[in-house]
């Protein structure tokens, strides 16, 4: 097998279950060289689901080369972090826990620091000059090369190691396209798209992720009808901007004269990907208010499989606003198919992201995201403040920064609004009967049962034993909390089929 592959030919050796060969260096060989061959690593995630996927590949390919994961720091040879950067506060954690890991890695001999994702992305050399510790600094567009990374460390020295951009035509483009140690085995993140060609003013990640580039369609379906043969019911189908998916590639097609719209096509994967047998539950994050079209919410009705639940980033109410972050609608538009997309999909449950504090934001300005939140009645929200991201737009309108006292007072006035539409909409649902996949036992209390609604309402609950993650059942609601369901088990409708842990396919080198 050559080293770069067309999707075309990625299709084929993904059906194989096989890999192209990267012509890189397995750790393994490394023994005789140094002798120190790392056994165990540990993967620290932070951030979106982006790199909580982008962390289960760096796992499956260090468990592709020999290694095993460790339980704790303790008992790890490499220690990989996998680095955020959208709000300010990601940075000083990360500093501070390389601060933490020298010590670590002081404390035994043969020990590595590797720093991969956002963050590295974004701050290339400087990690190294802040951190000289650190062995391997590597961005988003390789975590292919990770174990070859970490081979060369280990040979001739720290290194690092940013790509500009994502290599076409190979396999490292999309990430479901490595071997994963999956975290969990009834449920699957599914890479369908990389980057963002947006242009929010306030955000690093078209910086740091690259330009859009969407999947090819069938290799999406093909892995999703893969997971589905291993047992995996539920999927999850992962893209900055969803719903733009397959405008690339439609409009590749007709620059090849191929007689195509130029349009997405993400209404078509949503009714393919939820036709897949065994597929009971397709969910996605995140779809972006401008480009929400009246074909993904049909194909979100008329899919039984695709789940009642829609994640509708407002970030701010007014249109003023906005316009200024270049999101693209107005406050009436995005309402308007709001209501499109509860008069289609009954018992809708809808989550938001809204931005508090956005250079220029008056008190007005604040107003109208409080009524729109309001009228937007959302079942949860996640609120955050305003963080400059260097190298944004928003990032340079320092004269407009909002006093941080004010910012915080407005914080708190939009968590009581948003928490209350939250409660009520909770409590609405008790003494309903609900379906729920079960997660496992409650955090909280072991001898209570956790699970998820088809809402992706997240449900403690009682039952007379303990039942495997994956089972499907339904419970009775009994109360509603604001960011909860408590309730009692009724009956268990399915047991999982899945295999205790998906393996980890296997490379070709
Ligand atoms: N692509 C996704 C969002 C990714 S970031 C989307 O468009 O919905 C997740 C959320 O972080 C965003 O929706 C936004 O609300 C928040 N965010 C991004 N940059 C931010 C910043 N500089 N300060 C505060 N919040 C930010
Ligand atoms: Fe950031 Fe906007 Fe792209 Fe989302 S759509 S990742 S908020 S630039
Ligand atoms: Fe953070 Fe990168 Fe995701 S900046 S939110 S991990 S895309």
């Amino acid at each position: 097998m050559k080293a770069s592959s067309t999707p075309r030919e990625l299709a084929f050796w993904h059906s194989l279950g096989q890999f192209p060969s990267t012509g890189r260096k397995r750790l393994g060989s490394l023994e005789s060289v140094s002798g120190k061959t790392p056994e165990s690593y540990i993967v620290r995630t932070f951030g979106c689901q982006m790199n909580e996927h982008d962390s289960e590949r760096i796992s499956g390919l260090l468990e592709s080369d020999g290694m095993r994961r460790a339980e704790s720091d303790d008992d790890a040879d490499v220690v990989v972090l996998n680095t955020c950067c959208i709000r300010e506060n990601a940075d000083n954690k990360l500093y501070g826990t390389l601060g933490h890991l020298k010590t670590w890695k002081d404390a035994k001999d043969g020990r590595r620091i590797v720093v991969g994702g956002c963050l590295s992305q974004k701050d290339k050399d400087i990690v190294q000059t802040r951190a000289p510790w650190v062995d391997v600094v590597m961005g988003t567009h390789n975590v292919h090369r990770t174990t070859e990374l970490l081979a060369q460390s280990i040979e001739s020295g720290p290194i690092t190691e940013i790509l500009e951009e994502a290599v076409l035509d190979d396999h490292a483009l999309f990430p479901s396209a490595l071997p994963a140690r999956r975290e969990t085995t009834f449920n699957a993140w599914v890479t369908i798209q990389i980057g963002c060609d947006n242009t929010c003013a306030y955000c690093i990640v078209p910086a740091v992720r690259g330009k859009e580039i969407s999947r090819p369609f069938t290799d999406i379906v093909d892995e999703v009808r893969q997971l589905a043969s291993q047992g995996v019911t539920e999927v999850t189908l992962l893209g900055q901007n969803v719903n733009s998916y397959g405008r690339d590639l439609s409009l590749a097609a007709r620059r090849d004269g191929e007689n195509v719209a130029a349009r997405p096509q993400f209404a078509e994967l949503l009714r393919n990907v939820g036709a897949v047998e065994g597929i009971r539950r397709v969910r996605y994050t995140s779809p972006h208010p401008k480009d929400m079209r009246l074909d993904v919410l049909q194909a979100m009705a008329e899919t039984p499989a695709v789940c009642e639940h829609l994640h509708y980033p407002l970030q701010a109410g007014s249109d003023r606003v906005l316009s200024l972050m270049h999101r693209g609608y107005t406050s009436e538009r995005y309402l308007e198919r709001l209501v499109e997309a509860r008069r289609l999909i009954p018992d809708l449950a809808v989550t938001t992201d809204i931005i508090v504090g956005f250079p220029g934001e008056t008190e007005d300005d604040f107003v109208r995201t409080l009524e729109v939140a309001a009228e937007a009645d959302f079942d949860s929200t996640f609120t955050f403040i305003f963080s400059p991201r260097e190298g944004t737009e928003a990032a340079k309108m320092t004269d407009h920064f909002v006093d941080t006292a004010v910012v915080a007072d407005r914080f708190e006035r939009l968590r009581a609004v948003v928490e209350r539409s939250a409660w009520l909409k909770h409590q609405a649902r008790e003494g309903r009967i609900e379906e729920i996949v079960v997660e496992g036992p409650s955090r909280r209390d072991p001898s209570v049962m956790s699970g998820r609604t088809r809402q992706n309402k997240l449900v403690h609950f009682t039952s007379p034993r303990a039942l495997r993650p994956g089972t499907f059942a339904t419970a009775e609601i009994t109360r509603g909390a604001p960011h909860f369901l408590e309730g009692r088990l009724v009956e268990v409708l399915a047991e999982p089929t899945h295999k205790i842990r998906i393996p980890v396919a296997s490379v070709n080198v």
